[in-house]
């Protein structure tokens, strides 16, 4: 029996697989963001240990002998976090995250710096790692001094199990730290951001073992010191492997927190001036490309939480299949966004409000804008000469077929929903536990996913959306100057 964490921006899901790989439990326990300033996203990881401690015990309630029956555990997370230890293992200050704007000005330099492109190959964007620790030399001086180890988020979860500081490839490629190419850290670029080597811990492979848990962890958590936790995965290389895309072809379209569009690639092909992200896979010799948008489903949520609604209520005031794209426009650009803009600055847009504008029409723009911005993601990769046929679609803006349907319209590809449900980055999480604390084969765990729905663009209706497509895009040039 495997553990699959996912520590995400919203929650932390546990998902217990056998080894055939059939889901036997399924938990989560769900938490906030912290914006204690405009443009800042803050989580304690004393948060995320909590989650844990409530996944695992609702885990060991409800499956009580398949828990028991634990050999490993594998954790994916949200990226680019920057949780910082003193030398004695101690959070410094709560962890900035991925969506977190504030190291804008510091990532613009460290951009500009000779070799940070051509051996990261990324930009360095603002919500990655590296321009957070300047931020926090310039800024919080008295914390940066205590800094000893910088740990992702899901590394510090496996810190937690198992008393062990380990990075991991998939998720290391979003520090600005890493050469992605050797899939090794890069001196040069850890000097060139202030910091030294000794505080970042060894990076591995995501089915390596880091370590079994340790003697407090197992008593804890009612587990014995048997059970091996694997480095695990980033989470959309997490999810690429929870779905099987690690072939070159394969790929999926997330509508999560952040929306993404990730391509599996055999090969290291970077391109940084698309804002196009080239990231290693969680599998050895292994890369994928994505364009990322930072509020995909946060959208709906930020809307939702106005509106005085839930998300699900809002997405209920639409029927299952679009008509045709609305009169009002939206961009979703409200905490910046990467690709294709990499501007932390520009914020979000409604326009095209009529005295007739209801809330049906304000939710239909939103998933249309967010649909417009992952078709700016598609037209990235492909100037980078990455294609892809058809796509899988998760993440939770899947389970609405009005904005599933409107998406395939204005990607112009076909879309698949998956069979067996959404397990996402958890299953890619046990499935590395598979490999790394099992002994099964890459070939054996990491099978793609089953497909349940084949969503195909309405051929009818396309062309009206490319042409909001170019209106959406206009919008963007207009207004990005205005003060
Ligand atoms: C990827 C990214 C997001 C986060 C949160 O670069 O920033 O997808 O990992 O999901």
């Amino acid at each position: 029996m495997y553990l699959g964490l996912d520590l995400g921006t919203s929650g932390l899901r546990g998902l217990l697989v056998s080894e055939d790989g059939t889901v036997v439990g399924d938990a989560t326990k769900s938490y906030d963001v912290q914006s204690p300033k405009s443009g800042w996203a803050e989580q304690d990881p004393a948060v995320w240990v909590g989650a844990c401690l409530g996944v695992l015990s609702k885990l060991a309630t409800g499956f009580p002998a398949e828990y028991r029956a634990l050999k490993g555990i594998g954790v994916a997370g949200h990226m680019h976090g920057a949780t910082m230890l003193d030398h004695s293992g101690k959070v410094i200050r709560p962890c900035i995250l991925w969506n977190d704007t504030r190291a804008a000005k510091e990532a613009a330099e460290l951009d500009e710096t000779p070799g940070f492109r051509e051996l990261s190959g990324n930009i360095v964007f603002p919500g990655f790692t590296a321009p957070k620790l300047l931020w926090m030399a310039r800024n919080e001086p008295e914390n940066y001094a205590l800094v000893s180890k910088v740990l992702l988020p899901k590394d510090y979860l496996v810190f937690w199990l198992t008393g062990e500081m380990s990075s991991e490839m998939s998720d290391a490629s979003g520090t600005s730290w890493l050469n992605v190419e050797e899939r090794a850290w890069s001196e040069i670029l850890i000097n060139g951001s202030g910091m030294r080597r000794d505080q970042l811990p060894d990076v591995v492979e995501g089915s390596d073992v880091v370590g079994q848990l340790s003697v407090e962890r197992a008593q804890q958590i009612g587990l014995s010191t048997d059970v091996s936790v694997v480095a695990g995965a980033a989470d959309n290389a997490a999810a690429a492997c929870g779905v099987g895309a690690f072939e070159e072809g394969q790929g999926f379209v997330s509508l999560g927190t952040s929306g993404v569009i990730l391509a599996a690639k055999d090969r290291y092909a970077p391109d940084p001036s698309t804002a196009v992200h080239t990231f290693c896979h969680a599998m050895p010799m292994k890369w994928y490309q994505m364009g990322v948008i930072l509020s995909a489903t946060d959208s709906l949520n930020w809307l939702a939480d106005n509106l005085g609604h839930s998300p699900e209520e809002l997405a209920d005031l639409l029927p299952d299949k679009p008509f045709g794209p609305g009169a009002v426009r939206f961009l979703p650009y409200l905490s910046g966004e990467r690709t294709p803009h990499n501007d932390a600055n520009t914020g979000g847009a409604f326009l095209g409000l009529s005295r007739g504008s209801d809330q049906a029409a304000l939710v239909q723009a939103v998933m249309e804008g967010v649909s417009f911005a992952l078709r700016d993601c598609l037209e990235a990769l492909h100037s980078t000469g990455t294609s892809l046929g058809s796509a899988l679609v998760i993440g939770g803006g899947s389970k609405s077929a009005f904005w599933v349907q409107t998406l395939a319209n204005t990607l112009g590809i076909t879309l698949h929903l998956p069979a067996k449900g959404d397990f996402g980055a958890s299953m890619g999480a046990a499935r590395l536990a598979m490999i790394g604390a099992g002994g099964l084969s890459p070939q054996e765990v990491m099978v793609p996913a089953a497909i349940e729905v084949e969503i195909k663009p309405d051929r009818v209706l396309t062309d009206a959306y490319d042409v909001s497509y170019r209106a959406y895009k206009q919008t963007y040039e207009a207004i990005k100057d205005l003060p």
